[in-house]
């Protein structure tokens, strides 16, 4: 497994392809097993780089809290180990959350936004409640707590329905993950802030992508991000929850790589 020692820890990573840097940026309580659906099928075109967040996976699990702001540096720092000077940041929804954050600080270091079922908000008072209660959960039940609490919002109705084997593959996956780092990545989405403000300076080309039936961060907050960045483009995924990308890989990656080709890619 490579790893690149940033900032005094470990972050464990996978590069696939040539082509375009993509750097992928999984959600919360993944890794970046996520994108095995892009990496592959992608890898004629896109040069992936996939890493396990500090806290997750294969990564060093410090204590917390961590922040958004944090997250991000830990990616400048790989893309620096890797002599990566601009890459297309591809977040899916925390992920998307810690693109927003390196846009804010490394605007210079990213050719192309692929935001995936995030949102630009910041939590409401009641999520951040509801992140707190979690994170009390964990420390008494451990990482099972954020599966139970996570799993059943996190797949679509036509996957919950049609695809026993994605909930439970998922379901094996997400508990690899350590109490330490799920608690200091809920601190950092309950304290990350709103980027509102942020959307009409971005710059680069923007593809929003999002699941049609997305209960997390469904289709209509989506859209308000589409407006919101300026010559931004909205997708919408049929069949798909807040994992579009595994719950529909084909037209997730037909998305990924139309946008690819507009930035001068793939
Ligand atoms: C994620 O998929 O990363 C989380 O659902 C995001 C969140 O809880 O806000």
């Amino acid at each position: 497994m490579p790893f690149a020692r940033v900032d005094g820890i470990r972050l464990v990573y996978d590069v696939y392809g040539q082509g375009v840097p993509v750097l992928w940026i999984h959600g919360f309580p993944l890794g970046r097993w996520l994108w095995d659906p892009q990496v592959r099928a992608l890898a004629d075109g896109v040069r992936s780089i996939t890493v396990d967040l500090r806290g997750f996976g294969g990564s060093s699990a410090p204590e917390g809290p961590y922040t958004m702001e944090q997250f991000a540096a830990d990616l400048r720092g790989l893309m620096d180990a890797l002599g990566i000077e601009r890459a297309v940041l591809a977040g899916l929804s925390m992920g998307g959350y810690i693109a927003f954050a390196f846009y804010a600080a490394y605007p210079e270091r990213v050719r192309g936004l692929i935001l995936a079922d995030t949102r630009h908000q910041a939590d409401t008072p009641e999520a951040r409640a509801n992140r707190y209660a979690l994170i009390d959960r964990i420390r008494q039940e451990g990482p099972r707590a954020a599966v139970e609490a996570f799993l059943p919002r996190l797949l679509g109705a036509t996957t919950q329905r049609e695809r026993p084997d994605l909930v439970e593959a998922l379901r094996r996956k997400m508990m690899a993950n350590p109490a330490v780092g799920l608690i200091g990545a809920l601190q950092a989405m309950a304290e990350r802030p709103d980027r509102t403000a942020l959307l009409p300076t971005i710059r680069v080309p923007t593809r929003i992508l999002v699941g049609e039936e997305d209960v997390v961060t469904p289709p209509e907050v989506a859209q308000e991000m589409a407006a919101g960045i300026p010559g931004a483009r909205l997708v919408q995924i049929p069949r798909a929850g807040h994992l579009a990308n595994l719950e529909a890989p084909d037209a997730f990656n037909e998305a990924v790589r139309a946008f690819l080709s507009e930035v001068g890619g793939a």
